[in-house]
């Protein structure tokens, strides 16, 4: 008889973003007329830039002649991105990186959920609340995270960081010993940035505990504000402990072509039973060469494409225009009266529900009423409810048009 891995059956029963989804094809289905605007999940809607769709066209062509044909790629990336990535990314911030430091992926998603793996079971870990329910739901699946405590709404052996209103949605240390951190900014989904200082707290906390931060930082690219760090190795002593996840989805229009990397600096080490130390580099080299075959060619020559002068011209004129929509939204609900975090660093915009209303109740009635959808805040945690999110990814008729019915109808 087939049996389960039992951790499965801990998690809850869908996805947020697929349950999201649910709701709304369910009230189309009811509604057929209703002129939905989707502004829950993180999906970016501007296409890709014209200097990735050339480069993509003319590495199909090569791999349509034997002589440019392409078979199987380095499992780690083809150094052409690589380098770029050193070079544009993280060189002018004066951080150095080895090509064999940088792990090119087919997203930050699957890297954040596959890279517990490496981790053995009986870890701490601790996540912020809100999270992104990537990293939990992967660890639950693992079987590190012990059983969910419906009333908390929290799994027993994950450390939860709280961030709240009145500590500015900031994490504080945790104040138990804990071994993996995740730490995602500009963070998901409350889009609040960490100064250098801030981080330097936590890269020090990891050293003193040899613990490993996981550090998310997909949506650096929309960062404005001069002395916000992008990359966690501007800290000092982060090359010891923090891995560092990046992804071209949100930065360059790749949610559906699929891009990303991973930075696993060799100075990491994580330890045995025995106390001995061994390269977490090495380790998820070793992962990813037997269970990842690589990022197609044609998808790596269009993230190359991204570096050269026109396309770091024809990316920033995209994240320029969503984060335009940002200051829309974020203003627009200034002005109907809502408190609302995030919207300056990132493309994400944290509201407070009105009064006392449950999160999953402002969804219901914020797409029943002004047919926008948004992404409830209890789905990312305990700490999420009463809190609402929305993106800035959408078009700008639409974000335009989303403001103006939550201002007319929502107040
Ligand atoms: C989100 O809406 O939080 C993002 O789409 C998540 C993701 O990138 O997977």
């Amino acid at each position: 008889m087939a049996q389960i891995n039992e951790n499965y059956l801990k998690l809850p029963g869908s996805y947020l973003f697929s349950e999201i989804a649910r709701r709304v094809n369910e009230f189309k289905a009811q509604n057929p007329d209703a002129d939905i605007i989707r502004l829950g999940i993180g999906d970016v809607t501007r296409p890709l830039a014209p200097v990735v769709v050339e480069a993509m066209k003319q590495a199909v062509e090569e791999m349509g002649k034997a002589e440019t044909f392409r078979g199987y790629g380095p499992e780690q990336g083809y150094d052409f991105l690589i380098e770029k990535i050193i070079a544009h990314d993280y060189a002018p911030r004066g951080v150095q990186l080895g090509l064999d430091e940088v792990f090119v992926s087919d997203g930050a998603k699957s890297d954040t959920a596959n890279f517990q793996e490496i981790f053995g079971v009986d870890n701490i870990m601790a996540v912020t609340d809100p999270v992104y329910p990537v990293y939990v739901d992967s660890n639950v699946m693992a079987g590190r995270t012990g059983d969910y405590d419906t009333e908390k709404g929290q799994y027993g052996r994950i450390v939860y960081l709280p961030c709240t209103e009145e500590g500015d949605m900031k994490p504080e240390l945790p104040t138990a010993p804990v071994d993996m951190i995740y730490l995602c900014f500009p963070n998901n989904p409350t889009g609040m940035t960490l100064t250098k200082e801030e981080l330097k707290v936590w890269v020090d906390y990891a050293q003193e505990n040899k613990a490993i931060i996981l550090f998310d930082s997909a949506y650096e690219a929309f960062i404005r504000e001069e002395g916000v760090p992008r990359s966690i190795y501007e800290v000092e002593g982060a090359r010891e402990v923090a891995v560092e996840f990046r992804s071209f989805s949100k930065t360059a229009g790749f949610t559906g072509t699929r891009c990303a990397y991973t930075v696993v600096p060799k100075d990491i080490m994580i330890y045995d039973s025995k106390g001995e130390g061994h390269s977490l580099n090495k380790l998820w080299l070793r992962r990813q060469t037997t269970k990842f075959n690589g990022v197609s060619y044609p998808v790596q020559a269009g993230a190359a494409a991204v570096y050269t002068e026109e396309g770091k011209k024809q990316i920033q004129a995209t994240i320029d225009y969503y984060m335009e929509n940002a200051r829309i939204i974020r203003e627009g609900l200034q002005e109907a009266g809502f408190k609302v975090f995030g919207g300056v660093n990132a493309p994400y915009i944290w509201m407070k529900t009105p009064g006392t209303m449950g999160s999953w109740e402002f969804f219901d009635k914020l797409m029943t009423e002004a047919h926008v959808v948004g992404t409830p805040g209890a789905g990312f945690g305990a700490n999420g409810e009463g809190f609402f999110r929305l993106t800035a990814f959408g078009t700008r008729e639409n974000t335009e048009k989303a403001i103006e019915r939550i201002k007319a109808r929502m107040k």
